[in-house]
């Protein structure tokens, strides 16, 4: 059983179950071609299915072929550090706008966890809006290109589009698609309405429609899902979206679909220095490995529930060296402490230039912040 909501994942999830529930569909080999006719290549997020769903992607493709260029709508609302999970959305974003060369507009919702948690209060939002956007901008986009919206900075720009949307959103529709009730407070109603400004602010500035393509984890589908309907009301089109499933927490699939930021031990901080993240590894990645030694040479391990496996599926890009991996664990060939110890080395290599690009962005925010 799974619970999935825009706040709260919870259990083991059935992603086919989930397209099911939420109305997605798959992104099938058909689209998968078409996707690599255009950009060149497929990147390993979709080559293994990690980026799986969409919603009008044939749509984006059709309107580009014509010379209609979308543009890219993602954000983080910002609550604690960034973790490695975070990052997956992200990392394909900046691949798609390379691809493509598109502008992307990046939101970061400094109300939303405010008015969805208790304990945060709107000073620790902004100041992780701040660590949050160094993650982003590290990253590599293009300055050029892509533009932050911060919404308690851009509300004189947002709030106006705002309020056309929540205009046609009733809050019955809100509490079925959120799973609000009469208790909940009443900035968390209205917050979906801020959420779908960006999938069309771009078309109300320019002046023209503008298709527009989210990439998302599940989660956030809710809240397009809702504003599909109103957004063309409005005039523009309606937001297209890809969707990829989450980087599992490091105490197991089970235990917890999602990464959890708010447990120290399920979560690798993109702040984390190489110890602790030898430490978090060894110590709580879930091992699908056998008991003993001598009884993992003769078994096997079992890579489809073993984290470090699973991980290494999201960072490491080499189709070769990740199976020679898994036949090697599955044969007992590798042990599990090996396994982990490559995962290690991967991500520790990975952090240490994220880190040192993480100090750089410290100068390049006012670069990103969207201006008129
Ligand atoms: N609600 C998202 C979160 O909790 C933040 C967000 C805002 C977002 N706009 C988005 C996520 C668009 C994906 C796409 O982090």
């Amino acid at each position: 059983m799974h619970k999935v909501t825009p706040w709260e994942v919870k259990g083991n999830i059935d992603y086919d179950q989930l397209m099911k529930e939420f109305g997605v569909s798959k992104i099938d080999d058909d689209l998968l071609k078409r996707i690599k006719k255009k950009a060149g290549a497929l990147h390993h997020f979709l080559r293994r299915n990690i980026f799986f769903g969409h919603r009008d992607l044939n749509f984006i493709l059709d309107e580009y072929d014509k010379g209609n260029t979308f543009f890219l709508y993602t954000g983080r609302a910002p609550s604690g550090h960034t973790h490695l999970g975070h990052l997956v959305p992200w990392m394909f974003t900046k691949w798609l706008q390379d691809k493509f060369n598109v502008e992307l507009y990046f939101q970061f919702p400094d109300e939303e966890k405010f008015l969805f948690k208790n304990n945060l209060t709107l000073e620790d939002t902004k100041k992780y809006t701040y660590e949050n956007m160094l993650d982003v901008i590290a990253l590599g986009f293009d300055p050029k290109k892509t533009h932050f919206l911060v919404d308690t900075v851009h509300a004189n720009l947002m709030y106006p589009e705002a309020l056309k949307v929540a205009k046609r959103i009733t809050f019955s529709t809100v509490k079925a698609a959120f799973g609000l009730t009469n208790e909940s407070n009443i900035g968390s109603i209205f917050y979906t309405s801020m959420q779908a400004v960006p999938a069309f602010l771009p078309s109300v500035i320019k002046k023209k429609k503008i298709p527009c393509l989210i990439p998302h984890a599940i989660d956030q589908d809710p809240h397009f899902r809702v504003s599909r309907d109103v957004i063309p009301k409005l005039g523009y089109y309606k937001p297209a979206s890809i969707q990829c499933r989450f980087l599992p927490g490091l105490a197991g699939m089970d235990k917890d679909g999602k990464m959890s930021a708010s447990e120290e031990s399920t979560a690798i901080y993109t702040i984390d220095d190489a110890q602790t993240v030898k430490h978090k590894i060894n110590k709580y990645a879930f091992s699908g490995g056998q008991a003993t030694i001598e009884e993992h040479r003769k078994k096997g391990g079992n890579p489809d529930i073993d984290i470090a496996y699973q991980w290494l599926l999201f960072f490491e890009e080499d189709d070769a060296k990740l199976h020679k991996i898994y036949a090697d664990y599955k044969s007992g060939k590798l042990l599990s402490g090996e396994l982990k110890a490559i995962l290690i080395e991967k991500l520790n290599t990975f952090l240490k230039v994220h880190q040192q690009k993480r100090k750089a962005a410290e100068k390049k925010i006012e670069k990103f912040m969207f201006h008129l």
